[in-house]
């Protein structure tokens, strides 16, 4: 279910709220693609919140065609739903369609929406994306991190070796996400920091924790006059996980100012 909505997340292309509603005032009715009818407030959410939200549209789609509009509550949606159709939103039309539609993930883990994921398209949008080319991700960046890369390689072959000659089962994908979590770490921040020094439940249960409340149905979405209900109490645990991040940014910032003037490989942060 959660990949379903991020993937929706992604997919969607959600027309803007404030402008449906001027139209509406305005009796000036946008030219929609054809959707199915649905009902006032709720719109056609009754339609989509079954386990299945994939095959839900799948099957409606079916009866009114690859790209049709769909109210979610007070939300206006447009579902492409064929790759021809996918291909128009991403590729044809992408600029038009490329910023993401409001999320609370967006506004309270992503320093609302400042980041290069959720960050709307436009100036600051296109500045992030040039300084990872250019800088973060160049491939003099990159490149500068190969040795560091193959003596991590180095220790996970040799601890595999050593775990074959002692007959002892290997969990291969967790040595694996734990390699590649090592020279991430390594890359970015400089060092390898422990599970317990991001928070006390460990960095890999928070991404985990985060991931899933940011895919969580959330009603205060669909309802923008709900959301300070916090129905489901999502935006408290949102606001307790981006205290996590932050205070595990400062420190990393902090000692990385502390530390400026030794002569440190540069990750980078520097
Ligand atoms: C990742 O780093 C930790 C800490 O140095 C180490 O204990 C662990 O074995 C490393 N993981 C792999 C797969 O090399």
């Amino acid at each position: 279910m959660v990949s379903i909505w991020q993937v929706l997340a992604v997919i969607v292309a959600v027309l803007d709220p404030v402008q449906a509603l001027l139209n509406i005032f305005m009796k000036k009715k946008k030219k929609l693609p054809p959707g199915p009818k649905g009902f006032p407030i709720i719109g056609n959410l009754h339609m989509v919140l079954g386990k299945n939200l994939h095959q839900a549209l799948h099957h409606i789609a079916k009866k009114h065609g690859p790209i049709m509009s769909m109210q979610f509550g007070l939300v206006p949606v447009i579902i492409a739903s064929s790759p021809h159709a996918a291909e128009l939103f991403l590729k044809k039309h992408d600029i038009a369609f490329a910023s993401r539609p409001y999320n609370a993930a967006g506004q309270y883990i992503a320093y609302d929406h400042r980041d290069i994921v959720f960050g709307k398209y436009g100036p600051h949008w296109r500045n992030m994306r040039k300084l990872c080319t250019i800088k973060l991700l160049s491939n003099i960046k990159i490149n500068s991190f190969r040795s560091m890369r193959k003596q991590e390689l180095g220790i996970f072959v040799n601890s595999l070796k050593q775990a074959a000659s002692n007959h002892i089962e290997v969990d291969l994908s967790a040595e694996l996400a734990s390699l590649s979590a090592n020279m991430s770490c390594l890359m970015v921040l400089g060092k390898k920091y422990m599970e317990e020094e991001f928070d006390e439940r460990g960095f890999k249960n928070i991404m985990e924790e985060t991931v899933v409340i940011a895919a969580s149905r959330n009603i205060g979405e669909f309802f923008p006059f709900l959301s300070v209900f916090d129905l489901h109490g999502i935006i408290a645990r949102m606001k307790e996980l981006a205290k996590i991040f932050d205070d595990f940014f400062e420190k990393v910032i902090d000692e990385h100012v502390q530390s400026k003037d030794q002569k440190k490989a540069k990750d980078i942060i520097y």
